[in-house]
């Protein structure tokens, strides 16, 4: 019964320190990630992820360019997390706090892809 009790607890608190810390990354989750962005995030950011999507080209400030851009808050995946979450203040980019966890680790992790390797 103690001994239960005990590895539910840890089993607890190991995944949520999973979820903190984001799903692992496999071909499945970013190819959740990219159907996610196609109906989310491609209007502004682009096929490409190069901020000139169909709607994104006439915006200001534009859509940020995954590819080469800096990222205001830094392309660390649970930096990225965070603004999938809460949008950028006083922008077009709105949060998507109403999406799923997983879907906006896995969009996160789409987005990332795009990124020019340095
Ligand atoms: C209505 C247009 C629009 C849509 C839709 C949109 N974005 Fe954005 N996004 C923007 C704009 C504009 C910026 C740049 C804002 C700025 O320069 O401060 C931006 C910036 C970003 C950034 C850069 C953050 C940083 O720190 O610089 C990320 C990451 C991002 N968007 C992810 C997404 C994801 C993921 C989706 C879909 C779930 C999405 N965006 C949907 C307009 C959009």
């Amino acid at each position: 019964m103690k001994v239960r009790f005990v590895s539910s607890l840890v089993f607890m608190f190991w995944t949520g320190a999973a979820l903190a810390a984001g799903p692992a990354v496999t071909p499945d989750l970013i190819a959740k990630g990219k159907e996610s962005y196609t109906t989310n995030c491609l209007l502004c950011h682009g096929e490409a992820g190069d901020g000139n999507g169909p709607a994104g080209s006439a915006m200001n400030p534009k859509p940020r360019d995954f590819v080469k851009d800096k990222f205001k808050k830094g392309d660390k995946p649970d930096a990225v997390f965070k603004v999938v979450s809460d949008g950028l203040k006083d922008t077009s980019m709105t949060g998507y706090a109403h999406l799923p966890v997983e879907e906006r680790w896995a969009v996160t992790h789409y987005l990332l892809t795009f990124r020019a390797k340095k």
